[in-house]
């Protein structure tokens, strides 16, 4: 690795912008293993249903002016893991069903950098089923410079001017993790803030993650009144915080702007865009700002800068649809580049339901509490909560072990509530890179509450995904099932593989003596 460390660059082309890249090309679909780069906040069931909401939403506009023949394209930038793609297309579908309403149809198109991730999402089982129904298609498409969208599956081209309806771009954890333009501005006057990288000792030995953690930019000023020049494409809002701003430093998003522009380009009636970020719409927030510090977590990130973005397309006619109240940890914005987007009521009337009422952000503070607070949770609680999160994994595995101590006391129609959200759960689980033996837990809670068919049918998936010996325990419990649901043969067969890892397993040796008298 060259270290280059007296060189200075333009923040946007300096290079950690190439070892970002090279993160996510590297590890494709395994950059989300055990969480490296967060995902939960922006993949989960409710953020799927608020999104599947507005996007709804949006094609019941479509149809209000007649738009009903030609397909939405809903385009997804940095789809990473495909998570929120698959709760997103899950919801949207049950939705679709429900209402029974006339809609246009629509295609959605996960798109990435790596190659990597599109051939994960290629072999993913709960993908497979979008593609083969024609509503699920992807693409490789680099934000940074690309102009057209090359579908995998239908082989078609979208190129400018093709689409007759709007195009529908959703954009989570993404415009934080392109390269910005880093300025300061100061008396009315704008700065480059050129950084040089001191990179750590044993970079040549580091993994490209590593590198970027340890990596430490150092920032020198020049000035850049290219910035103001009415040639610079982004002048107007430049010229914004040269009049507004005061000894602060800026992230300006010139490649999120030109991104939006290029995709702007390909429909003939304009964009709708639905980003979640940790990304600041308010002025006040970039007032006085010190330089940024790059976030680390696998790969960096950045604050993406929705003001920039607001400011640059209001002045071009759109809308854009913020809270009122401050995010804490994701700012949840639907951005509306169209022709009337006033009259696109129903899009207006999801986000104020299902991100101003009560957000994708509002849920998550919940989550933050809550995961430290489960001792204290009673059954209604947790199961009011389950059903909030849109019945995910990640809350039933948190919670198993409180669920499994208040079994005792819930009365039928709670049992009754926790096997409809069982299987809701597993309706809705998404498998990510990391391996969670979730049929583990359920089985092992149907078992308590004794509910041996279901048990037994979870129990088995888990050892035949598992990869190491099976736990004793599990083919003890795997025994009882069957006694219980009258497979003597099946009974034996698994008393017989516990005693093996345990000789001496009492409760395996009774069943055993009881069988043999049978
Ligand atoms: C922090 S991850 C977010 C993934 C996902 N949207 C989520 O919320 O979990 C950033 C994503 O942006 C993608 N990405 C980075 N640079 C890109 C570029 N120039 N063009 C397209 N995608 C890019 C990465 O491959 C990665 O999937």
């Amino acid at each position: 690795m060259t270290t280059g460390e007296q060189q200075r660059y333009r923040f946007s082309e300096a290079p950690i912008w190439e070892l970002q890249r090279s993160y996510y090309e590297q590890l494709g679909m395994q950059a989300w293993n055990n969480d490296q780069v967060p995902q939960y906040i922006t993949s989960n069931p409710m953020i799927g249903t608020a999104y599947a909401e507005m996007i709804l939403g949006f094609l019941q506009d479509r149809a209000a002016r007649g738009e009903t023949s030609e397909p939405v394209i809903i385009l997804e930038l940095g789809a990473g893991a495909g998570r929120l793609a698959f709760q997103t297309l899950q919801k949207l579908s049950e939705l679709i069903e429900y209402a029974g309403i006339p809609l246009p149809p629509f295609k959605y198109v996960m798109s990435d950098l790596p190659l990597l991730n599109i051939t994960g999402w290629q072999q993913h089982p709960r993908l497979i089923p979008f593609v083969e129904q024609g509503i699920l298609d992807f693409a490789r498409f680099d934000a940074v410079e690309d102009t057209e969208l090359k579908l995998v599956h239908s082989g078609t081209v979208i190129r400018p001017g093709d689409l007759a309806q709007p195009l529908l771009v959703i954009a989570n954890y993404f415009f934080d993790s392109i390269q910005q333009e880093l300025l300061y501005v100061d008396e009315a006057k704008i700065f480059d803030c050129e950084v040089s990288l001191k990179y750590p000792e044993q970079a040549d030995t580091m993994t490209t993650s590593e590198v970027l953690r340890d990596i430490v930019p150092e920032y020198h000023y020049v000035r850049a009144a290219a910035y103001e020049e009415s040639d610079y494409p982004f002048q107007e809002v430049v010229s914004f915080y040269q009049h507004h701003l005061e000894d602060s430093h800026i992230l300006f998003p010139a490649a999120a702007l030109s991104c939006m522009e290029r995709l702007n380009k390909l429909s003939r009636e304009g964009f709708i865009l639905l980003t979640a970020d940790k990304g600041d719409h308010r002025l006040v927030n970039w007032e006085f700002l010190e330089p940024p510090k790059l976030m680390h977590h696998g790969s960096i990130s950045l604050t993406a800068n929705y003001h920039a973005m607001q400011y640059y397309f209001e002045q071009k006619g759109a809308q854009t649809l913020t809270t009122p109240h401050h995010y804490k940890n994701l700012n949840v914005v639907c951005m509306l580049m169209l022709k009337d987007p006033d009259a696109h009521v129903q899009t207006r009337l999801a986000y104020r339901r299902s991100v101003e009422r009560f957000g994708p952000d509002d849920f998550f503070s919940m989550k933050v509490w809550i995961d430290n607070n489960y001792d204290s949770m009673g059954m209604q609680q947790m199961l009011a909560f389950w059903r909030l999160g849109g019945y995910d994994a990640e809350l039933f595995i948190q919670s198993a072990e409180r669920v499994s101590a208040l079994l005792p006391d819930a009365n039928e129609e709670e049992l009754l509530d926790l096997q409809l959200g069982i299987q809701k759960m597993w309706d809705g689980y998404y498998p990510m890179p990391q391996k969670y033996d979730l049929a583990l837990d359920t089985g092992l809670l149907l078992f308590e509450m004794d509910q041996y068919g279901e048990s037994r049918r979870y129990l088995e998936l888990s050892l035949a995904e598992g990869d190491e010996e099976p736990v004793v325990t599990v083919l003890y419990c795997l025994a009882i099932c069957c006694y219980e649901l009258e497979d003597d043969a099946g009974a034996l067969e698994y008393t017989r593989q516990a005693l093996v890892i345990e000789p001496e397993h009492e409760e395996a040796l009774d069943l055993l003596n009881a069988l043999s008298q049978g």
